[in-house]
């Protein structure tokens, strides 16, 4: 699997596995199948509620844990400091995992001071239980304070990034200072297979309009995280690294979000 190398130092793979609105069996099926696939990176959360099945289906099927990326998020009404610990403390539990690789906040909460839950998230990273930390969401001023606050490096924003969500402008500021992004619902939700642009690129390529909205992003140098509960989508979306879209292709696609 493609890695890329964050400010932090460590590789992250460049597509994952979302697994929102996954739960019990079907979720335990899901990741253990795409780790047979080859996915080596899984993207979840506390408020996913479903580490509990992430961390037994990693149990169950026997990977070493340092061949796994995974991210986790601290949910919005945890961002005081106790409140972060004990919610990480919790995601490892569950997880059956010493550490994540990528601790997040979830989403911005300006009720609780930044500084407060970064010292928190400063702690867990100094702790070794966040190889490294981020955010979720976050806008270019919160991406601003967050990097002027904290000691360990905020290596990314996962945010909302599709063909129908070009955020140009949050990406160029991030790339600049080295906060990588990730995109969620990076398929539009399923949507982008009703796009006539992409599936006119797909055919050209002999490739699918989700596969085109995918190479798009890796193209922008954005890390993917498309969920699918279906044997054959995962599949299809790890195919998207050895072919390239022509420049002309992505300034099409660029234009689709107006
Ligand atoms: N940080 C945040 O606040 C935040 C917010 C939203 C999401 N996320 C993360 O981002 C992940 C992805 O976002 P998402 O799950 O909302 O949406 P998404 O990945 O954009 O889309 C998922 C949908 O696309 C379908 N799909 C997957 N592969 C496909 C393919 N090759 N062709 C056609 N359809 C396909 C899936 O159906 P099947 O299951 O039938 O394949 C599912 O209905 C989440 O699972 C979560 O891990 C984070």
């Amino acid at each position: 699997m493609e890695t890329i190398r964050l400010i932090s130092g460590y590789a992250m793979p460049t597509l994952g596995l979302g697994t929102w609105a996954m739960r019990g069996k079907e979720c335990k099926a899901v990741v253990k199948t795409a780790i047979k696939l080859g996915y080596t990176h899984i993207d979840t959360a506390w408020m996913y509620d479903n580490q509990r099945d992430i961390g037994e289906a990693i149990q169950e099927i026997g990977v070493a844990r340092s061949d796994l990326f995974i991210t986790s998020k601290i949910w919005q009404t945890h961002l005081k400091y106790n409140d972060v610990l004990s919610q990480c403390d919790e995601c490892l539990q569950q997880l059956q995992t010493d550490y994540v690789d990528l601790l997040l906040i979830h989403w911005p909460n300006e009720a609780v001071p930044m500084e407060e839950t970064l010292d928190a998230f400063n702690k867990i990273h100094d702790a070794g239980k966040a190889k490294s930390i981020g955010v979720s969401n976050f806008s270019i001023d919160q991406v601003n304070r967050a990097r002027e606050i904290s000691q360990a490096p905020i290596c990314m924003n996962q945010v909302e990034y599709n063909v129908r969500h070009n955020q140009e402008a949050l990406l160029a500021h991030c790339t600049r200072h080295q906060v990588m992004i990730t995109a969620h619902r990076p398929l539009a939700k399923g949507q982008v297979i009703h796009e006539p642009i992409l599936s006119a690129i797909a055919e050209e390529h002999g490739k699918t309009a989700a596969q085109v909205a995918l190479r798009w992003l890796r193209q922008k140098g954005i890390i993917a995280i498309p969920k699918s509960s279906s044997e054959s989508h995962l599949r299809e979306n790890l195919d998207m690294f050895d072919w390239n879209l022509t420049p002309e292709e992505m300034e099409q696609i660029n234009n689709i979000s107006g």
